[in-house]
């Protein structure tokens, strides 16, 4: 099971080891610390080796705060006696400890092995003992891959001068079938952020359609693409309206998964695929456009699910709709005061061009609801307001249809994305009137419950059970995180793939 991301990404490949420690092949042993104790795998290591452990840990006052590490050599019988070295893990404390704890383990080690130089290792699953083992090795893998992730495709020279890194990882035997899962999600992850980090004059809506095209027939999904003239025929004004600015033109990105059994339902993923947004004529301020590159992290989150899917093989058929476009400046480009008319016959006056996301979605999501989806997901970089609300690690969910909002957020809770829910207030709905069409894409000058505006904009499209999850926040870090480096996060794919991966 090797897994390559790309040249610039750390490659990690994990194996199931025999015995812990006494029969690895490896150099390097993992061993975890919590409460100030020897974890119970490093309980049970021979006396010599866990004599050693303990003593070192006494000299030096090691009390395994969480990622903090201690190499410790290990007394050796013979030549191929196994592991020459010990590295002792900090998990923190006890209280409090849960499978994001193992997940962040995961991703700090892999960084902590390859700072220390060492190819090769082998770990305890931590916390076996109190998650299960197939639950703690799938987060302890899914962490390390996460973890694994960087991003210097345009750097001509590796600071580190080593090129990208090798690391062969062990995991205990048992753990296969949880750890094979883990290297299709967190790869589905990682393409994610390839996507929203590769910069904008790279990744037009030509190619994100490329991509996608070429990822779904590798993987044997159905794939249709529309370029601009196909888009305006079809009736979508609204999404055409924000795209007819850029001297690159849209596309319109449609994959679908079909099961070879029955399928249960029919669900549609809808990602906002803003390759980049200016703002247009409502121009942004020049420090918010600096991560506007990943104003297409939705409809990359969607992508990546589809490639996980395409490999799980779910017993559901899943639909993806991305409305490609840029976000511009010209002679040709959208104004405020504009009247658009949507795929849904719904008029709309363009009171600031800077709130396109919606536009576009509007008629992606008519589009999937009139193609026959039984519920929809829409992920989206919608709004600044919605950070303001939540934050940079928080998304937020809304939802017309209660159960099915709770089935997306127990979805994220299982896969550790932290989305919380906001109300999608209809008493608000009279913000979006508008004096010359149907609708006004914002309430004008009022920035009053802006998150929850664009959710009840999105809303009025569609009748069938929605879910809008606005990513805004976490979908791009400014920071190195615990789970990878700064740049997109792939916010989204663990959540749609738990939702619909099974
Ligand atoms: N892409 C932005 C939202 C955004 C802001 C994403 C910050 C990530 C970080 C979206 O198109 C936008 O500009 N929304 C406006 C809406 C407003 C004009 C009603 C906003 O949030 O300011
Ligand atoms: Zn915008
Ligand atoms: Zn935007």
């Amino acid at each position: 099971m090797v897994l390559c991301y790309s040249s610039h990404s750390m490659e990690i490949t994990l194996k199931s080891a025999r015995r812990f420690v006494e029969e690895i092949p490896a150099p390097l042993a993992v061993v975890g610390v919590w409460g100030g104790e020897l974890s119970e795998a490093g309980q049970k290591l021979d006396q010599n080796h866990r004599k050693a452990l303990s003593s070192m840990m006494q000299a030096l006052h090691f009390k395994g705060e969480f990622g903090e590490s201690l190499l410790v050599p290990l007394p050796q019988k013979g030549p191929k006696e196994g592991p020459a070295f010990a590295l002792l893990f900090g998990l923190g404390k006890k209280r409090g400890v849960s499978l994001e704890t193992v997940r962040k383990a995961g991703a700090k080690l892999v960084q902590t092995i390859a700072k220390l130089g060492f190819r090769e290792a082998a770990s305890e699953t931590f916390l076996a003992e109190k998650f299960g083992k197939e639950a703690a090795s799938y987060a302890l893998a899914e962490g390390a891959l996460l973890g694994g992730y960087g991003w210097a495709k345009y750097k001509t020279s590796n600071p580190s001068g080593k090129g990208s890194e090798k690391l062969r990882l062990w995991l205990a035997r048992g753990s296969g079938a949880a750890v094979a899962r883990a290297e299709v999600v967190a790869q589905a992850v990682n393409y994610a952020r390839d996507l929203v980090n590769e910069p904008p004059n790279i990744l037009t809506p030509v190619e994100l359609a490329r991509r996608a095209s070429e990822m779904a027939q590798a993987l044997g999904l159905e794939v249709e693409v529309w370029d601009e003239q196909q888009i305006k025929e079809a009736g979508m004004g609204a999404y055409y309206g924000v795209a007819q600015g850029s001297a690159n033109p849209p596309r319109f990105i449609q994959l679908t998964y079909k099961p070879q059994t029955a399928s249960r339902r029919t669900i549609a993923l809808v990602g906002k695929g803003l390759t980049f947004d200016t703002g247009g004529y409502s121009l942004k301020p020049s420090e918010s456009q600096i991560t506007m590159k990943g104003d297409m992290a939705g409809a990359a989150a969607v992508l990546g699910a589809m490639q996980a899917i395409a490999r799980l093989q779910p017993p559901v058929e899943v639909r993806a709709y991305i409305a490609a476009a840029e976000n511009m400046i010209s002679g040709a480009a959208y104004r405020v005061s504009d009247v658009l008319t949507s795929l849904s016959g719904k008029t709309i006056e363009v009171l600031n061009t800077d709130a396109e996301g919606r536009l576009t979605l509007a008629d992606a999501i008519t589009y999937a609801d009139r193609q026959g989806a039984d519920a929809i997901v829409e992920l989206s970089t919608l709004t600044g307001a919605c950070v303001v609300a939540l934050g940079e690690k928080v998304a937020g969910l809304f939802t017309n249809e209660p159960r099915w909002g709770r089935e997306v957020q127990e979805a994220a809770e299982r896969a550790g994305e932290k989305v919380w829910p906001l109300p999608l207030e209809e008493e608000y709905l009279e913000a979006l009137k508008s004096n010359t069409a149907d609708l006004k894409n914002t309430h004008g000058r009022s920035r009053a419950a802006g998150a929850i505006t664009a959710a009840l904009f999105l809303a009025e499209f569609t009748d069938k059970p929605l879910v809008h999850l606005d990513i805004a926040g976490p979908a791009y870090s400014e920071k190195n995180h615990d789970l990878g480096p700064a740049g997109g996060t792939g916010f989204g794919v663990r959540t749609l793939v738990e939702l619909l991966g099974h």
